[in-house]
């Protein structure tokens, strides 16, 4: 294993060249004896353990240039830990090092022991806090990947999912029902600065309007009969974090209007309250109608509108996303197909239907299709009719080789169902000899098994 890099900053030489050898075995030790060597390495270098004497030029005897130099590398590299040195008999120094954000601290004079298990110690906590690091980067991203496409539209959504993500303004997600509206306002969610905060969904439509207020912003004891105890809303559930408004349009005017002054003011007051409770939380708001119509059916204030609808994002249709009906049909078959299950391939007819299909609930309704199709489809591949849709129309244009193939399938599988399975009773049942069958199953791709646990409305 490679050894972590360790910055000793120290005036003086005699105490430098000790402290090196006592950690050059385990460590690769960088040497400064003054702010701007220690700058320079640190820039170059970005060592993730630093030790800084407090005592150094151009005041060796007081702690202020150690002081700055302190706030410097913090500000550098913000995951280095400083062991903070101290030939100071003043106490306080070590201590307010630590409450800056230095990791430890020791005297001198130095007992070269003490000064490996500090390191050792340190060392130990700043592979854990990287590693943490990496780990919650990595479930972002796999978190990102759930949304599929390569589509030019999607990549555009992509992009724009990636710029407001570095900011804190709200955004309006629109698009027909299916289209991933949710799904993007999770990711905005997960790469904005309150990524580790909750993600509270609301949707505006399902809850009845009575209720609504208090679900929203939590009500005091005794705000109203039947409140009981104190409660918090999901606005204040979503602190330091996101909420997410769905269905926006349904919510009732008057909780639009209160909503509101929430967004502007950052604040709220429980029903029945009376202090005002900061709030740090970002509004991520979707619909599935045309917002703009909303506003002129007076269904959606427009004071609100303009404050939610910073940043629109439109989730395209699916019919609009070309070959990504295809990419996503290949992903949801992977992501039910269950791995010990055969993996199945689409049938070129089920890959033309798809295309023509004009998908109303579009990718819910392609998942949904594909779930249904894998516990329908009789063979390997899955045909039009296991994902429900009309076969294509082009029929008729197949030759009469392919269609005496396709009869002769279908006449197999029916006859396999009728017997449940049975090879024997169903060649008898077709006037075959069970060889033949046999070796038409095969050429077809049929397997007994699937015949016997078929639903014969499929
Ligand atoms: N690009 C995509 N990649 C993978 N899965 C997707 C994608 N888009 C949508 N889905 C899946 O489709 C389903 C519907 O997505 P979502 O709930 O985000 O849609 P919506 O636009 O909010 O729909 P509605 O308007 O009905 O609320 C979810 O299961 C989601 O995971
Ligand atoms: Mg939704």
């Amino acid at each position: 294993m490679e050894k972590s890099k360790i910055l000793v900053i120290e005036d003086d030489g005699g105490i430098r060249t000790q402290m090196k050898w006592a950690l050059n075995n385990e460590y690769d030790v960088l040497l400064a004896e003054n702010t701007e060597e220690a700058i320079k390495l640190l820039t170059r270098f970005s060592p993730p353990l630093v030790t800084l004497d407090l005592g150094l030029p151009p005041d060796p005897e007081g702690t202020d240039e150690g002081f700055r130099l302190l706030q410097e590398i913090l500000k550098m590299s913000p995951f280095t830990k400083v062991i903070i040195v101290t030939g100071n008999p003043e106490k306080e120094a070590p201590l307010r090092a630590v409450s800056m954000g230095a990791h430890d601290f020791f005297e001198k004079p130095i007992n070269l022991e003490e000064l490996k298990a500090v390191v050792k110690r340190a060392n130990y906590v700043q592979g854990l806090e990287k590693k943490n690091k990496e780990l919650l980067v990595q479930l972002k991203t796999e978190s990102n990947r759930d949304i599929i496409g390569s589509s030019r539209e999607m990549h555009e959504i992509f992009t724009a999912i990636r710029k407001v993500s570095t900011t804190d303004v709200p955004v309006l997600v629109t698009g027909e029902s299916g289209t991933g509206k949710e799904l993007v306002a999770r990711a905005i969610h997960l790469q904005s600065r309150l990524g580790n905060g909750p993600f509270i969904p609301i949707n505006c439509g399902a809850i009845p309007e009575k209720l609504m207020e208090s679900e929203l912003f939590g009500h005091e004891k005794g705000a109203y009969t039947g409140a009981h105890v104190q409660r918090k809303g999901k606005l204040e559930l979503a602190d330091n974090g996101t909420v997410f408004l769905d269905e926006i349009g349904d919510l009732p005017l008057p909780l639009q209007v209160k909503l509101l002054r929430v967004l502007q003011d950052h604040k709220l007051e429980r029903v029945g309250g009376r202090e005002m409770i900061d709030l740090d939380v970002r509004f991520l708001a979707a619909t599935n109608k045309d917002p703009e119509e909303l506003v002129r059916n007076g269904m959606f204030r427009e004071d609100l509108y303009y404050r939610l609808a910073v940043v629109t994002i439109k989730t395209p249709a699916l019919r609009e996303r070309g070959e990504d009906i295809l990419v996503l049909a290949k992903y949801f078959l992977k992501k039910h197909g269950g791995a010990n299950e055969k993996i199945r391939k689409l049938g070129e007819d089920a890959v033309q239907a798809m295309k023509k299909y004009s998908w109303p609930g579009n990718v819910r309704e392609l998942e949904n299709k594909i779930q249904r199709a894998i516990a329908f489809a009789e063979g390997r591949q899955i045909s039009a009719s296991d994902l429900g849709l009309p076969a294509s129309t082009d029929e008729f244009s197949l030759n009469l080789k392919k269609a005496k193939e396709r009869l002769e399938m279908e006449y197999i599988k029916m006859a396999l169902v009728k017997c449940d399975g049975n090879i024997s009773h169903a060649s008898k049942e077709m006037g075959l000899t069970r060889p033949t069958l046999h070796g038409l199953m095969k050429k077809y791709d049929i397997t007994t098994k699937e015949m016997q646990n078929v639903d014969t409305e499929a």
